[in-house]
């Protein structure tokens, strides 16, 4: 079995790479380096870059990249069916990749050996006072205005015909654990299924690859972790005042937990920031959730799943009204 460490990065390509550096600026990544055709955004982590943005005629998605523990992992994913061979990263600080398909046709990319890089400086989270326990004394909170600084790159969420066999493919070949399952009708009938890295004892985030049933193969979202619930709604201000569209947010969701705000990005992408995930270990229960709208969240603006998976977002809807 495959050793993932963590997603790594996601690749979309774009027509115009002033656009979309513009974008991803404001929604708080930083340029690593950007070349005629390509555009490498970082995070304030150790890993040189999260997303890269590919120049092409049209706007698609590109891949889905894990780090993989070892080279062995990576001769091992070579040996796949219809994989690639072990083929050099042209991106800052090199590396390796192995890159496979999943079944629905989609480029899921293996890399190792990414030289880390130094990370950058970080708001430290805020101390809050709850009405019980105050633990901020004597000193103002100031969180500063401007875009919600990505920390880290967290999930992908993907559109898929045949979740059966996509769900089998994700925990066979790339040895993702379900934490939660969506069902329709019964326990063996999953419509959705939010997947986790496998670190044993470690903790871990509460999925990595969230997989939905699609009327066709698409991308639905790429996932970023902002510093704590003040980030992201200066982050949501800060992108409003910038004219980018919002397209759900801010909200709780159900499954995972995490506070989420959704944005579309200048070719169509759904985007989010991501802020107080559930951790999982080995440990944590498998859970089941019948399908319905209040599975998607427990609070923020009103949203269907129907519309949700569709990309309907709020001001569409709205207008709709
Ligand atoms: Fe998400």
């Amino acid at each position: 079995m495959l050793q993932l460490e963590d997603i790594n990065h996601v690749v979309y390509c774009h027509p115009d790479l002033d656009v979309i550096e513009r974008f991803l600026t404001d929604f708080g990544l930083v340029v690593a380096q950007r070349t005629e055709q390509h555009l490498y955004m970082r995070g304030a982590g150790s890993l040189p870059y999260v997303y890269v943005a590919e120049r092409a005629e049209r706007a698609s998605f590109g891949a889905i990249a894990f780090a993989v523990k070892g080279m062995a992992d990576l001769e091992q994913a070579s040996r796949l069916p219809g994989a690639s061979r072990i083929e050099a990263l042209e991106g800052p600080g090199g590396g390796q990749r192995v890159s496979l398909t999943d079944p629905a046709g989609r480029r899921i990319d293996l890399v190792h050996g990414i030289e880390p890089v130094q990370p950058l400086s970080i708001r430290p989270g805020l101390t809050h006072n709850t009405a019980i326990e105050k633990r901020r004394l004597g000193v103002a909170q100031r969180p500063p205005k401007g875009p919600a600084q990505v920390l880290r790159i967290g999930h992908a969420a993907i559109g898929v015909r045949d979740l059966h066999t996509n769900l089998e493919w994700y925990t066979r070949t790339l040895g993702l654990l379900p934490s939660d399952l969506v069902v329709e009708g019964g326990k063996d009938n999953p419509v959705a299924a939010f997947l986790r890295i496998n670190r044993g004892s470690e903790w871990t985030d509460h999925h990595t690859i969230a997989l939905f049933t699609a009327d066709e193969d698409r991308i639905h979202h790429a996932s970023f972790e902002v510093q704590d619930f003040d980030a992201q709604c200066q982050g949501h201000h800060w992108m409003v005042a910038q004219g980018w569209s919002p397209f759900w947010g801010v909200g709780r969701h159900l499954l995972g937990s995490q506070i989420f705000d959704y944005w579309l990005d200048p070719s169509g992408n759904i985007i989010e920031h991501f802020t107080d995930g559930d951790q999982y270990n080995q440990h944590s229960p498998l859970g089941y959730t019948a399908s319905c709208d209040s599975s998607l969240y427990q609070w923020g603006p009103q949203m269907s799943v129907e519309n949700f998976l569709g990309g309907v977002c709020e001001i569409e809807r709205n207008a709709r009204r």
